[in-house]
């Protein structure tokens, strides 16, 4: 297993739609547990493969709290096939978004289908925290990312604070990396 760089806003390849998986051979499988070691030394508690700019359909997810026992889920090609019609509110935030936080309201009870690691057609029902953070990463699938479901002024605010930190980066600047308790993905 290898760690992975995670891109960050205003990367333009944040916005790519990800092709399906064909079949889940080794390389689909080291890409699943090159990704599942990379969210949880991030830490989060999802990340979708274009977030280390491979634009395949492909998401780890574990929403697990520190002490419990960890839940590993990794899906290729998953989609939504259920949504509830009662919605939630989550204080969501995202690995490619670093240190911003906003909330976004979504189905609160989700069914997805997917292909597991080892290859099997599976149905997955998800409430909670669960549900948000699946259709946060198969919004990442179709290039879309969570900032796009808040309003237009607070999208554009945090987009030019990413821009003008990346233009600081590239020109050799300071740049903070503060600590976080929230969870991101
Ligand atoms: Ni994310």
């Amino acid at each position: 297993m290898a760690l992975r760089d995670i891109i960050i806003i205003p990367d333009a390849r944040l916005r790519a739609v990800s092709a399906p998986v064909e079949r889940i051979d080794d390389d689909t499988k080291r890409l699943m547990d090159d990704m599942l070691e990379t969210m949880y030394d991030a830490p989060g508690i999802g990340l979708a493969a274009i977030q280390i700019a491979v634009p395949k359909r492909v998401v780890v997810l574990d929403v697990a709290r520190e002490g419990e026992e960890p839940q590993p889920l990794a899906l290729a090609n998953p989609e939504i096939v259920w949504f509830s019609p009662e919605m939630r509110v989550y204080q969501e935030g995202c690995l490619s978004i670093p240190e911003y936080f906003e909330d976004v309201e979504r189905p609160a009870r989700v069914r997805a289908r997917y292909l597991g690691r080892d290859g099997a057609v599976r149905e997955l029902d998800a409430d909670g925290l669960l549900a948000t953070a699946l259709q946060h990463e198969i919004d990442h699938l179709n290039g879309v990312l969570f900032i796009d479901h808040i309003s237009r002024l607070k999208r554009e605010r945090v987009w030019k604070k990413f821009v003008k930190a990346a233009r600081r980066e590239a020109e050799g600047g300071p740049h903070a990396h503060p600590h976080h308790d929230e969870r991101e993905m």
